[in-house]
């Protein structure tokens, strides 16, 4: 495991965040900091994603800021250059790929069939992310697909919510869960970030309480 690997192992959640603009970065990392989900997923679904990212890794050296929504190799040089520490993508594009481990970023892109995970251990990667998660089957489709790809690790993303975290963070395959439940954007465009911060709470504390109960 990378040690991006790990930090993802260790935080377990992956919030997926959509900003519209860059001078509501240092808040929103401040509320995850805070609500102890250190971590974001900053999509390139806006232009303010690269600026995002370089404001939330300076004012929070700690916190794991990635890239998503990664769809070409310039969004790659965009992402590293402002301070991403990894890059997911919602397909898997071998260009993209091999362009981040060209480059020594971690990258999780996405997957949800047999196939395209032969195409990402072909590609030399032992951590995906599976996406769109629910529509595709969800903790029954990740248990059925530890079968076949016993060594290979998953990072659900789409559909995931308080109601279902814990069965997805139950799963050994699972190395952590991404979602934009945690931070929605529209709780990031009116600036409620103490209700960011709650939410971020209530996710670490079902992740403590699946820590507790494996270790039993
Ligand atoms: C993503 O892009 O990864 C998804 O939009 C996140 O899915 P969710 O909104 O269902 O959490």
């Amino acid at each position: 495991m990378s040690i991006i690997d790990e930090r993802l192992e260790e935080i377990r959640i992956v919030p997926v965040v959509k900003i519209e603009r860059a001078e509501d970065a240092k808040g929103l990392a401040g509320a995850l900091v805070r609500g102890g989900i250190p971590c974001a997923e900053v999509t390139f679904r806006t232009d303010a994603a690269a600026q995002s990212i370089r404001l939330m890794s300076e004012a929070y050296p700690e916190m794991l800021v990635g890239a998503g929504t990664v769809l070409k190799t310039g969004q790659v040089d965009a992402a590293i250059e402002a301070g991403a520490e990894f890059i997911v993508s919602p397909g898997l594009n071998p260009k993209i790929v091999r362009y981040c481990q060209e480059k020594g970023i971690p990258v999780y892109p996405g997957v949800a069939t047999a196939s395209e995970i032969e195409q990402a251990l072909e590609l030399g990667l032992s951590v995906v992310k599976f996406f769109p998660a629910e529509v595709n089957g969800g903790v029954k489709a990740i248990k059925a697909l530890s079968g076949p790809y016993i060594q290979l690790r998953f990072m659900p993303t789409g559909g995931i919510s308080p109601r279902n975290l814990q069965d997805y963070l139950r799963q050994k395959n699972v190395l952590a869960c991404g979602g934009s439940w945690i931070a929605p954007t529209d709780k990031i465009e009116s600036g409620c970030f103490a209700e960011i911060t709650g939410l971020a709470r209530e996710a670490a504390a079902m992740v403590a309480a699946v820590r507790g109960s494996r270790a039993v």
